[in-house]
């Protein structure tokens, strides 16, 4: 049976240039999805499946990233003296535990597979999670806690896995399938970002990962890849062709590119019509504009 995976990798140093000027001094992953940082969710997802430590691949500017994870006992004592206890609970449930997060810096953005090896003395010899916080899952149980539950039975390496349209491949490390039944897909290649007619199939990684050691080790050699960067694909392909099975695993949910405008916006409406406090009101405004745009048309 695999070992337990209880570290989760946050790699959140690259630039988010398609955010600015907003991320030129606030971090992509502290803007908010409605009312709660896009890292937040990411968090919640990891402690759903068991992780207890949270290490994050941190660059210059991310300092608020690091103080969102602070306890804030002024606000605490405020809320509980005006008794606004719905608030305290909210801001309570954000508390990490001291000693259960790491930051690591990486000192030059060069890719994704080299945040994730600048981690690699906090992992040690274990199975780690890696995840994007850009990727949000809604999902009824969360991504990462199906891909831990899928890993148990077989171990290896496993990323997620989704169908993307062909005219999209070249934004994603994409699968070569060599078994593909159910959830869990056998994969025999990775590409990174391949061009529709070169791609081996339309089953794209997104950002959810469970990886063994091994990769790391493959990292060592800081090989650059597609767009001249240390690809995190690369290192997991190499795996393959050294005996360390790989997984796609086609999750159950849907999954928001928030690194995206289009796909942040699309999150901010979805999770704002599941809310109660804001359906009613927000798809009404929604049915208005569209008429609107319609009938100017
Ligand atoms: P992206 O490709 O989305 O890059 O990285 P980015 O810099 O965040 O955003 P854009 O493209 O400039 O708008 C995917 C994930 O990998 C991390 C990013 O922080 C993000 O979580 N990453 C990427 C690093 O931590 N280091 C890198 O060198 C590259």
């Amino acid at each position: 049976m695999a070992r337990k995976v209880t570290k989760a990798i946050f790699p959140v140093a690259g630039l988010g240039t398609r955010f600015l000027p907003a991320t030129k001094s606030v971090p992509k992953e502290i803007m908010t999805l409605v009312d709660r940082p896009l890292v937040q969710y990411a968090i919640d997802e990891a402690r759903a499946a068991g992780i207890t430590e949270f290490i994050f691949v941190t660059s210059r500017g991310k300092s608020a990233l690091e103080d969102y994870f602070d306890h804030n006992p002024i606000l605490e004592q405020e809320l509980r003296a005006k008794g606004k206890n719905d608030l305290l609970e909210t801001l309570e449930a954000t508390n990490m535990e001291s000693g259960a997060t790491a930051y690591i810096r990486q000192y030059k953005a060069l890719g994704l597979g080299h945040a994730v090896w600048c981690a690699r003395r906090l992992i040690g010899d274990e199975p780690f999670a890696v995840m994007l916080p850009d990727d949000v899952i809604a999902a009824d149980k969360p991504c990462l806690q199906q891909m831990v539950e899928a890993y148990e039975e077989t171990g290896g390496n496993m990323v997620a896995a989704m169908e993307v349209p062909f005219d999209k491949t070249s934004a994603y490390g994409i699968l070569d399938v060599a078994e593909n039944s159910g959830d869990v897909i056998r994969v025999r290649g990775m590409v990174e970002k391949p061009k529709a007619e070169e791609a081996p199939s339309n089953l794209a990684v997104i950002g959810r990962y469970i990886l063994g050691p091994s990769v790391l080790y493959n990292l060592n050699q800081k090989r650059k890849g597609s767009g001249g960067e240390i690809q995190l694909t690369d290192a997991i392909a190499e795996d393959i062709s050294n005996g360390v099975p790989v997984f796609g695993y086609r999750f159950d949910g849907t999954r928001f590119d928030c690194g995206s405008k289009a796909g942040f916006l699309q999150a901010t409406v979805s999770f704002a019509l599941a809310r109660d406090d804001l359906r009613d009101d927000l798809s009404q405004y929604l049915h208005s504009v569209i008429a609107t745009d319609r009938a100017a048309q």
